[in-house]
C-alpha cells in the first residue's frame, strides 16, 4: 500500500485500518515502515525503565502489563524479547518470510521469539479491537493473553475482567490515544483492585488532548505528569494533507513545531499516571532523562 492508497478522514489523518486486522503482521510492518513508524521503540525505552522501577517494589513475581491497542503485539515483542523495532521491520519485510503462509509464519515466529526471551520478561496481556491481530499475537507467543474487545462501546468480558482483577502493574499505550478515550481506561480501572491501581504510561500525538483521560484517571487516585522537554517521533506524515492539518491544529494550540512537525514528522508527548503515594520521584528522574 502506498501513500495514495491510504484514505484520509476529515481530520486529515491517514487511515490505516486496512492493515490493523490482517491474518499476520507482515503488511502492518511493511506499510508503517514506509512512514518510519517508530513510537514502539520509544515505548520500549520508557516502559522498560518504568518496569525496572516497579521491580524495586515487586520482586516476587513477573510484572504484568496490559498493552492497550496492542495490535499484533508490537510492544509485547519488544518488552519480552531481545529484539528491536528495526529487527522486526527487517524480519517481516524479508524475502525469506514473504512466501510463508500465515500458519508457517506463526510457527517461525514462535521459534524466533522463544529463543530471544529476556531474563525478566514481563507478562503482557494485549487488548485491541482487531480480532485477527490479537489472535496472531497469542498464537505466535508474543502475547501471554489477548482480548479482542472494544471498551469504548462495551463493558469488558468476564475473562478480561478476571485478567485485570488479578493485578496489573502497567497499562501502556503507543499509537492508540485518539482511537481510545477515557472510557477504555475507566472500564479497565473499574476492574483493578482498588488498593492496587496500575501505573498508566501513554504516548499521545501533540495535537491530541490527553486532558479528559488524565481527569478520568484522577478519579482512581492517579496523578498524571507530562514528561516535559521531550517529544517522540511517531511517524512521517503521509503527505501534504496530513501535514497541513496537523501544523494548523498545533498553531491554534500555540505549540512551537520548529524542528519537529514542520520537518515532516508527527511528534508525541509522553504521560505517566501513578497513585499519589508512588509519585514522589518526578517522571524525568524516574526515566533518567
Ligand atoms: C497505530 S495502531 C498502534 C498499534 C501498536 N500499539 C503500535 O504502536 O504498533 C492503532 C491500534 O489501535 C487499535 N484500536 C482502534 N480502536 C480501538 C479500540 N476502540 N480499542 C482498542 N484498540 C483499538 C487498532 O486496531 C490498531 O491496532
Amino acid at each position: 500500500m502506498h501513500d495514495g492508497d491510504t484514505l484520509h478522514e476529515k481530520s486529515g489523518k491517514a487511515n490505516f485500518d486496512l492493515i490493523y486486522d490482517l491474518e499476520d503482521p507482515r503488511e502492518y510492518f511493511n506499510v508503517l515502515g514506509e512512514f518510519g513508524y517508530s513510537i514502539p521503540q520509544h515505548g520500549y525505552r520508557l516502559f522498560s525503565a518504568l518496569l525496572e522501577a516497579r521491580r524495586e517494589e515487586i520482586s516476587e513475581r513477573p510484572l504484568r502489563v496490559v498493552d492497550i491497542c496492542c495490535s499484533y503485539g508490537v510492544n509485547a515483542a519488544l518488552l519480552k524479547y531481545e529484539t528491536t523495532l528495526e529487527d522486526l521491520y527487517a524480519r517481516y519485510g524479508s524475502q525469506e518470510l514473504s512466501g510463508f503462509s500465515c500458519e508457517e509464519l506463526v510457527e517461525s515466529d514462535a521459534a524466533f521469539y522463544r529463543e530471544r526471551r529476556r531474563e525478566k520478561a514481563p507478562e503482557v496481556v494485549g487488548l485491541d479491537v482487531a480480532r485477527n491481530a490479537v489472535s496472531y499475537g497469542i498464537r505466535s507467543g508474543i502475547l501471554d493473553a489477548g482480548f479482542a474487545e472494544n471498551l469504548e462501546e462495551d463493558e469488558p468480558s468476564d475473562e478480561l475482567r478476571r485478567a485485570v482483577v488479578s493485578g496489573v502493574d502497567l497499562l501502556s499505550v503507543t499509537g492508540g490515544v485518539g482511537y481510545i478515550s477515557e472510557h477504555t481506561f475507566q472500564r479497565l480501572l473499574d476492574c483493578a483492585p482498588g488498593d492496587r491501581a496500575p501505573w498508566v504510561a501513554a504516548f499521545a500525538l501533540r495535537w491530541v488532548s490527553y486532558e479528559e483521560i488524565s481527569e478520568a484517571l484522577s478519579a482512581y487516585g492517579l496523578v498524571t505528569e507530562k514528561l516535559e522537554g521531550h517529544t517522540f517521533t511517531q511517524r512521517r506524515f503521509t503527505g501534504d494533507e496530513e501535514r497541513e492539518y496537523v501544523l494548523d491544529e498545533l498553531a491554534k494550540m500555540d505549540v512551537d513545531t520548529t524542528g519537529k512537525e514542520d520537518e515532516g514528522w508527527y511528534h508525541a508527548n509522553f504521560y505517566l499516571s501513578r497513585p499519589a503515594k508512588e509519585a514522589e520521584v518526578p517522571v524525568e528522574k524516574l526515566l533518567g532523562l
